[in-house]
């Protein structure tokens, strides 16, 4: 089983700590590549709009993302970590995801999405965990993603993970450890499936590019939808 993660941070903090004890019920079965941002995805998208409107190739952060992007595409299972920053995900997850939004079901998302398993790792002190799981889980719905599981901490003792409480971190850990161990009952060699919401999100989407396909044909991703079959009758969630 492959596995993606892509940290929000570089910090070896607590987020980096309940991710490794996450991926530590994994090792035996995974093979694991990791990006760590910002360092691994350092610019910030530009709002140039060429992934958009004409080829995402011509990027001036290509270099970067397509690593990342190929990762994300061949992998069984995508993780994702981010410390809660002002109630929602850091600055570096954030600019990471802006660069994937032609990805996103209304522009050109990637059929291999529509299969795939994720799980959102989140760390807060008190109060935005869940929102800052949510800012990733967008996008990641938004790409296709129908299985994706939240764990979302709330450490309020304590800035340093060797600080905190025995009998806390105990039951963290066992947290993390039940939803790894359910994960590796999974059959990874079969795709999870595709939920109501991303086929609703796909038909409504699909509705908008036959109309925008009507207007003009050259459309950018008008034609992906097209060339993908998916205004006939393939559907990115149908192994063809
Ligand atoms: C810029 C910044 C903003 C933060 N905002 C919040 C917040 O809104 N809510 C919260 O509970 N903790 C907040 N924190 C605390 C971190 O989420 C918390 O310390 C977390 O454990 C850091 O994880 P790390 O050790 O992996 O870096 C913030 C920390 C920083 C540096």
């Amino acid at each position: 089983m492959k596995v993606t993660v892509i940290n929000g941070t570089e910090k070896k903090g607590i987020t980096y700590k309940m991710k490794e004890l996450f991926l530590e019920q994994l090792k035996d079965k995974a093979d694991i590549t990791e990006f760590y941002l910002p360092k691994d995805c350092p610019s910030f998208c530009s709002g140039c709009t060429t992934c958009f409107l004409k080829d995402e190739h011509k990027c001036k952060d290509r270099q970067y993302i397509e690593k990342i992007e190929n990762a994300l595409l061949t992998a069984d299972l995508l993780v994702f970590t981010s410390p809660s920053y002002v109630c929602h995900v850091t600055g570096a997850m954030k600019a990471m995801l802006d660069h994937f939004g032609y990805r996103w079901m209304p522009h050109r998302p990637a059929k291999e999405m529509f299969g795939k398993r994720a799980v959102i790792i989140t760390q807060c002190l008190g109060a935005g965990g869940r929102s800052s799981a949510k800012d990733i889980k967008d996008s990641l719905s938004w790409w296709g993603i129908s299985d994706i599981r939240i764990i979302s901490f709330k450490l309020l003792s304590d800035i340093d993970w060797n600080k905190i409480p025995g009998k806390r971190k105990a039951a963290f850990t066992r947290k993390l450890y039940n939803k790894a161990d359910r994960l590796k009952k999974i059959d990874f060699t079969k795709p999870a499936r595709t939920g109501l919401s991303a086929r609703i999100k796909f038909y409504m989407v699909r509705l908008m590019q036959t109309g925008l396909g009507k207007k003009d044909p050259e459309y950018t991703d008008y034609k992906y939808w097209k060339q993908n079959g998916w205004l006939d009758n393939v559907r990115p969630w149908k192994s063809s």
